[in-house]
């Protein structure tokens, strides 16, 4: 019998787990037709950031207060606007041209880090047609005086501001550092979010010893990644009634059922898809349907969170004990 890979999240029924996380990969429609065809079964935007909402703001009231003398040096503080692949307007755009040509989900993507106007495009995001707001908020703190609990509060604002806004559901993105990722998760549910993305991945720079200079990279993620984002999904899931989606990780088979049984929802592909093209998703899906048939497994609800913290049969491994086990079993 084929397995059934259907799966709900944040209240959307979803062909199967395997979305598109947010990225480049889905700024045109040619590349979401190619991704539809392909199998992938809804998409992650890539996000509209609070910078260039800003410097969009800021550029249109200095067109309109003083036309002839705007002032490109005030914009000169944010990301030129060529730096992102689609303004506002495109993005808006994208948008309903993915709705009205493909069969998709379309989750838009919203990213910043203070509580301010660019929030108010969660409203535009809708009215364009998204099934669902993914909210990335994206702090990297370097005030010494500013606390966790002050950041975790601003955090909190934000869903709050953002789920009075719109009445699609939302979830957070968020980053591994909290020093409770349950308690904020509850903080978030309790704000309204509908469900959490595991994780954001942050973008290190490097450093240059030569020219003396920090240089920007982006690498993509192997399944190394995955670890961290299994642990957490397998503590989270039967803790919180959210959706869960894994974010991070997810190139082989073997990933993509590790995330189910640990407890995930969806599972948002990227960095694959960019080394690989999309062939690569397209295996990866056969796979995954091959491995539950193999496995008999007739469907997701069967897999999902059987490794999980609270149904695995020594959940213990996801916590101290098991740091303290494998520490002596090196030394041994
Ligand atoms: C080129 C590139 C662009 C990305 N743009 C965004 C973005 O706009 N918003 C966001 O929340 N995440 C963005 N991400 C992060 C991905 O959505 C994803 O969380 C991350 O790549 C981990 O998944 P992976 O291991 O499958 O690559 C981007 C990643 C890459 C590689």
């Amino acid at each position: 019998m084929t397995p059934d890979l259907t799966t709900n999240y944040l209240g959307i029924q979803f062909s199967s787990p395997f979305l598109i996380g947010a990225s480049p990969l889905v700024d045109t429609i040619d590349k979401v037709l190619r991704l539809e065809d392909a199998g992938v079964s809804g998409i992650v935007m890539h996000s509209l950031f609070e910078e260039q909402l800003t410097r969009d703001a800021m550029a249109t009231i200095a067109q309109l207060e003083n036309p002839s003398e705007s002032n490109p040096e005030a914009l000169s503080y944010f990301p030129d606007v060529s730096d992102y692949s689609l303004g506002v307007e495109e993005y808006l755009a994208q948008i309903a041209s993915v709705k009205e040509r493909t069969g998709l989900p379309v989750i838009a993507s919203l990213n910043g880090r203070t509580v301010g106007g660019w929030m108010e495009y969660a409203k535009e995001m809708e009215s364009a047609g998204a099934d669902a707001l993914e909210l990335n908020v994206y702090d990297v703190p370097t005030d010494p005086t500013e606390t966790g609990a002050e950041i975790e509060a601003r955090l909190v604002q934000i869903v709050r501001a953002v789920r009075e806004s719109i009445r699609i559901p939302l979830a957070i993105k968020l980053a591994p550092f909290y020093t409770s990722l349950p308690n904020i998760v509850k903080q978030l549910e309790e704000a309204g979010a509908n469900g959490v993305v595991l994780f954001n991945r942050f973008y290190q720079p490097d450093l240059n010893i030569e020219e003396l200079e920090v240089e920007p990279r982006i690498y993509l993620s192997t399944s190394n990644e995955l670890l961290l984002r299994l642990r957490w999904m397998a503590i989270l899931h039967g803790r919180c009634q959210l959706s869960l989606g894994l974010s991070g990780g997810i190139h082989h088979v073997q990933d993509a059922v590790k995330a189910i049984m640990a407890g995930a929802d969806v599972l948002q592909v990227v960095s694959l898809i960019l080394r690989q093209g999309t062939g690569a998703m397209t295996s990866l899906m056969e796979g995954f349907k091959n491995w539950m048939e193999e496995h008999e497994y007739e469907n997701i609800a069967q897999m999902r969170g059987c490794l999980s913290s609270k149904t695995s049969p020594n959940p213990a491994e996801f916590e101290r004990a098991n740091y303290l086990r494998i520490l002596h079993l090196w030394k041994n």
